[in-house]
Parts: C-alpha cells; sequence; structure tokens
C-alpha cells in the first residue's frame, strides 16, 4: 500500500508537464518526480523535454537558449536536439557518442504537454486522458491555472475523491445552502478500467453562491445538482458539475440549457514526494457566449482551489508529523478508497517486474 504522505512516483505514466501556452521559445525549467526537466519549443512549434544538465560541465540547460538546431548551453555552447543527442560543439568537428542528455517522449495536445516520466520504450501515446472539451472553444469556452502545492499529489487526488469536504471548507463559493445537502447527497461509485467514476445527486436543493452568481438562478428557485468524477491513474481528474432548476429533468438529461453546468479538468503532477503542481482549467457551459462569464468562473475556481490548498498543506505537515499513524476511514472515503486501490495497483503492477530481478 501506498502510504499517505508519500505515495511513491509510477514512473511509466503520462504526466502533465506544463500548460501548452507556458512553453515558449526559451527554455522552461520544472522540477518533476524529483528529477529536473528543460522543455522548449522549438521553430517548428515542437515541444521537447531533456533533462537539465548538460553533459559537458553538469550547467542547467535552462540558462542556454533555443537555436534554430534546439536548445544551446549557456556555458560553452554545446547544442543538444530535440532528441538530447548533441549537434555541435563549438571549435569541435567530431561529436562523441556520449555527448548527450536524456530526452523524455513529449506530446502537445488539447492545451496540454504530457510527459512520459518513465521507461521510454514502454510510452503509449494512446493512454494519454483524452479531454476533447480543451478543443471546443464555442461550448465550453475556459480558462486554466495552476498551483504549486506543498504536498504529496495523491493527497489532491484524495481530496477530489470526497467532496464532502465542500460544505465545510468552500462556504463561500461552491459550498453554502444546507451543509447536509452535501454530506447526504446520493453517491453512486463504479469501478473503471482507468481508476474509479462517481457522480452525487442533490435534489431539490438550494443552488450554492458560485452557482446563482454564474447561472443567475432567481431568489427561492430550487435545483438539481450533480457532480460527476472521474478519477483515472495515475493522477489525472475529469469533472462534470452543474443543476438545472427542479422540474427540468436532469437525472434523465443534464446536457440542457439554462442551468449551470461547469467542466474541469484536475491534473496533479508530482514536483517532490511532498509537493505537486496543480494543473486545472474551468469551462463555462452556461453563458458560453460571454468572456465575462468565463473570467469570472475561472476566478471563482481560483479562490475555491486556494481554500483546498490550505487544507492539503496543513494536512501534508501533520501526516509527516507522524506517519505511522493509522487514519479513519469512514462513508464518504467510499470513491477514495477505490482511487487508491487503482493506484496502488499501477504501482504494484511498475513495482512486479523490479522485484522479480
Ligand atoms: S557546461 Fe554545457 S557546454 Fe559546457
Ligand atoms: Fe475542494
Amino acid at each position: 500500500m501506498s502510504s499517505q504522505a508519500n505515495a511513491p512516483f509510477v514512473h511509466n505514466a503520462w504526466y502533465q508537464a506544463a500548460w501548452s501556452n507556458e512553453i515558449g521559445d526559451t527554455p522552461f525549467a520544472r522540477t518533476l518526480l524529483n528529477e529536473e526537466i528543460v522543455l522548449f519549443r522549438d521553430a517548428g512549434g515542437c515541444v521537447y523535454a531533456l533533462e537539465d544538465r548538460c553533459c559537458h560541465r553538469a550547467t542547467p540547460l535552462r540558462l542556454g537558449e533555443v537555436v534554430p538546431e534546439g536548445l544551446r548551453c549557456g556555458y560553452h555552447g554545446l547544442t543538444f536536439g530535440g532528441d538530447g543527442m548533441c549537434v555541435g560543439i563549438p571549435g569541435q568537428a567530431k561529436i562523441p557518442k556520449q555527448a548527450r542528455v536524456r530526452s523524455y517522449p513529449v506530446v502537445e495536445r488539447q492545451e496540454f504537454v504530457w510527459i512520459w516520466m518513465g521507461d521510454p520504450g514502454l510510452a503509449d501515446e494512446s493512454a494519454i486522458v483524452d479531454y476533447p472539451w480543451n478543443d471546443d472553444h464555442a461550448n465550453w469556452p475556459h480558462k486554466h491555472g495552476m498551483y504549486h502545492i506543498k504536498c504529496n499529489y495523491m493527497l489532491l487526488i484524495d481530496n477530489l475523491m470526497d467532496l464532502t469536504h465542500i460544505p465545510y471548507i468552500h462556504r463561500k463559493t461552491i459550498g453554502g445552502g444546507s451543509r447536509m445537502d452535501q454530506v447526504n447527497a446520493r453517491m453512486e461509485v463504479k469501478r473503471t478500467d482507468m481508476g474509479v467514476h462517481y457522480i452525487r445527486w442533490m435534489l431539490g436543493i438550494t443552488p450554492p453562491p458560485t452557482y446563482v452568481r454564474a447561472a443567475g438562478f432567481g431568489d427561492g428557485v430550487t435545483v438539481d445538482r450533480w457532480q460527476d468524477f472521474e478519477y483515472m491513474v495515475p493522477a489525472s481528474v475529469i469533472q462534470w458539475t452543474g443543476a438545472l432548476e427542479v422540474g427540468c429533468g436532469a437525472e434523465e438529461n443534464r446536457a440542457q440549457p439554462g442551468g449551470f453546468s461547469l467542466r474541469i479538468y484536475h491534473g496533479a503532477t508530482p514536483e517532490t514526494e511532498n509537493s505537486c503542481f496543480y494543473f486545472w482549467t474551468a469551462a463555462n457551459g452556461y453563458r458560453q457566449d460571454e468572456p465575462q462569464a468565463t473570467e469570472t468562473l475561472y476566478q471563482e475556481i481560483a479562490d475555491t482551489f486556494l481554500e483546498d490548498l490550505e487544507f492539503l498543506e496543513a494536512q501534508q505537515s501533520a501526516l509527516e508529523a507522524n506517519p505511522e499513524r493509522t487514519l479513519l476511514n469512514m462513508k464518504s472515503d467510499e470513491a477514495r478508497v477505490q482511487a487508491r486501490r487503482a493506484f496502488d495497483r499501477m504501482l504494484k503492477a511498475e513495482q512486479a517486474p523490479l522485484a522479480a530481478e
């Protein structure tokens, strides 16, 4: 079993390294899974990831510059192509075979830059999480963000798998209304090939402040609210939440105009054992023609996630102070426990060949 405070890394997996628009024509450094990586975009627009350490004198390549042939070290000018091979040594015609740095498989799609941190021979692009809503700007205008959080990445996944925290820590945003509406939501949890899916229904409830501000539900209106979440190993959660006025038949058809509808991608990429990057994108599925509505939603979600961040960092410190102490599982942990099991299965599968050796 992976520990709560310091779940180990699964290496053979795609992680979000960055948002596409973070990578421009200057070197971009980020530590992922304890490895220092430098990303860059070449003149043709392709993104590459290399170890952030020159093979000559160990200078971080982030101090260099992007040139037509690749990334040039800032110290003595060795140039590396996107595959990590050295393609130029100033003042020397022959390039030795050892003149290379590690390169990581990278795929850029749907506004994500995905990186494969394990055995490159196992990198299978079909295993990348599909998030088509990022390509659908007309129906799902969106804006993304990223938070650096001082907690193990799996604590962030845990947080998204037990939403009974909402009425406690998100009172001013997506919480609000009756606390017990949230706690007593009808919860359906299903194991999937990639992890776990759940949907929560709160029928006939008072909409929370964020929903009222966004969709303009009138005074005294009650709604049927849903929270649809899918965890995909190791570090992605796809969310579709919303509400329709009572009587609209939300349970039969959620894709109706006139209510509140929001999609969020959540990605938790480990930086170290006790820090991670929280990538998220919030899509407005209710007032698509109003850029201000997308901006307001982004702000609300950004504020909401800051509330989570505060708790996650405090939780990490407490877990680290006493890592051996056991924790209590309750009814509301059902999806969270299943998510951890899916994660543990993936971890075990990766570690099994190593154990056999
Ligand atoms: S350290 Fe990179 S070229 Fe010398
Ligand atoms: Fe939260």
